[in-house]
């Protein structure tokens, strides 16, 4: 190579390099770094992070992160997030700067994922969405617009006496195994076609429960329009803490499209137990059943979140059904007075009923939906007044016929109808009744058609009722699922087409 053009080369690299050295500006940032003082179960104490605001997240060695949950002078007081089994005193912590976020949108439906987001059915990751904070504020009182449009679980006791409408909060509460979840399950499979997203939120349970909801949802086709958000029973506390809010700010993602969505907290019990874990450890002052001072506050601002927006704002909506369970059917215990306080009304499953087979196991005179009525289906409202005041009178006058007094032939009828009634509310698992079935099943019943045929048949008579439905003029099924009420042509038509049904019944003895 000719030496000038070698010299040449030099001095064009010289040139360069010092270029690069004018052009670079190094940028100091303080970063913050913090040592662990202590660890226990599901918190740490840091010190030397005196920057650190209220709930940032903050990260320890391993991938892990942590909440700062308790900020003092001296130290403050970390819930982790996930397996803390590696961590040790004297190991780094590092601020992050950004508060708690979960990611939302489109792809997570059919997806069962963490409440940090993380995918857990091993269907590959999620990619880059976009996140949203998982505590956000609830929508402001101008931005809402009442409940007004019923969302059916298919359920007849549940449609019929307490419905409910989309965008409320209806409290599901009773013993463990009284069919809490059943209903929960049951709900979100009949928003099949209904264009509502459903989201499942596991909160601490056991394993085997959480696999056999997926299952059962994946085997009915629920998953298309569906998420799960689990942590799991032996997850760390703050996981279980953090795993409704994350589950509802997917949820409000979903309602800010104008959509509407289904969201099941099963159960805020376990949260309360996770949280009033994470503050003793934390040492806040324990109050009432050892609870910290704001458990109400924690379970309103979830809450809260559930709304009808506003026609402007794209009118979605976000129904929630929070699962609570008591402990001997005490719904006078702090948790469950929270929550009924809270909620716009409850559906109270008796473990008594559950015995004698009455299911779903709702007690009617305990339940109440304080919303629901207005978004009702006009059709329902005149049978469930019926209803209503027959189940409750029933309820009255079974128990001094328990004593076997000798009855008036009032009397009598009452108790004869309220059996039918009990036994016609009965409804398996997986098993929705379509409206218009419902309504010709319960004008049926209410109008006594019932009566005179034998109790034990009650199955039998209402699957021919359901199937005599076809029969129904258009006009008249049509009718059912408008805003206006039957008329009186409708009511005789949708009667006359039920006895034609139960002639065959007459016969027998
Ligand atoms: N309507 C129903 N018909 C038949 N079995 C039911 C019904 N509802 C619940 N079950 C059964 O009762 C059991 C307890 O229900 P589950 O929903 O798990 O109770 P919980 O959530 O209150 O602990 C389950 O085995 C479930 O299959
Ligand atoms: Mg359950």
């Amino acid at each position: 190579m000719p030496p000038e053009s070698l010299l040449a080369d030099i001095g064009r690299a010289f040139t360069g390099m010092q270029q690069a050295r004018e052009a670079f500006a190094p940028q100091f940032a303080p970063r913050e770094i913090g040592t662990i003082t202590t660890v226990s179960t599901g918190i740490a104490t840091v010190t030397g992070l005196s920057g650190v605001g209220f709930e940032e997240l903050v990260r320890f060695p391993g991938d892990l992160y942590g909440i700062a949950f308790n900020i003092d002078a001296q130290e403050i007081g970390v819930v982790l997030l996930g397996d803390y089994s590696h961590l040790h005193t004297g190991d780094e912590v590092t601020r992050t700067g950004r508060v708690m976020d979960v990611a939302v949108g489109e792809p997570l439906l059919g997806r069962v994922v963490d409440p940090l987001g993380r995918a857990l059915d091993g269907k590959g990751p999620l990619g880059n969405l976009q996140r949203l904070p998982i505590e956000r504020d609830a929508k402001a009182i101008m931005d809402r617009s009442p409940v007004s449009v019923p969302l059916q679980t298919g359920i007849k006791v549940i449609d019929a006496l307490t419905p409910i409408g989309r965008g409320q909060r209806q409290l599901i509460l009773g013993d463990r195994q009284t069919g809490k979840t059943a209903i929960a399950i049951d709900a979100i499979l009949n928003q099949r076609g209904q264009n509502v997203v459903c989201i499942y939120a596991a909160i601490a349970q056991r394993a085997s429960a959480v696999a056999k909801v997926i299952a059962d949802l994946t085997a009915r086709g629920a998953m298309e329009y569906s998420l799960v958000v689990v942590s799991a029973g032996n997850d760390a506390p703050g996981l279980t803490y953090i795993a409704p809010y994350a589950a509802t700010s997917i949820a409000e993602h979903f309602m800010e499209t104008g959509r509407d969505v289904l969201i099941v907290y099963d159960d805020l019990t376990q949260h309360a137990r996770a949280y009033r874990e994470l503050s003793l450890l934390l040492r806040r002052p324990p109050g009432r059943e050892a609870f910290p001072g704001d458990i109400f506050y924690i379970h309103s601002r979830l809450l809260e979140r559930s709304t009808h927006l506003r026609q402007e704002l794209g009118g979605g909506s976000l129904t929630a059904l929070p699962i609570v369970e008591t402990e001997a059917q005490d719904i006078a215990a702090y948790i469950p007075t929270n929550l009924i306080s809270i909620t716009d009304g409850q559906l109270y499953l008796s473990p008594t009923l559950f015995e004698l087979g009455v299911l779903p196991a709702v007690d009617v005179a305990k339940s109440v939906s304080r919303v629901g009525g207005a978004a009702q289906l006009a059709a329902y409202r005149t049978i469930a007044g019926n209803l209503k005041l027959a189940y409750s009178q029933f309820e009255e006058l079974e128990a001094f016929a328990r004593f076997g007094t000798r009855l008036d032939d009032n009397t009598r009828k009452i108790i004869e109808h309220g059996a039918r009634l009990r036994a016609c509310l009965k409804q398996p698992q997986f098993e929705a009744v379509p409206v218009l079935e419902q309504i010709t099943v319960l004008l049926a019943l209410t109008a006594g058609l019932f009566d005179d045929l034998p109790l034990e048949l009650t199955a039998d008579i209402e699957r021919a009722l359901r199937a005599a439905t076809a029969q129904l003029a258009a006009d008249a099924r049509e009718h059912c699922l408008q805003s206006a009420p039957l008329s009186d042509a409708d009511h005789s038509a949708i009667l006359r087409v039920a006895t034609a049904a139960l002639a065959a019944f007459k016969k027998k003895p």
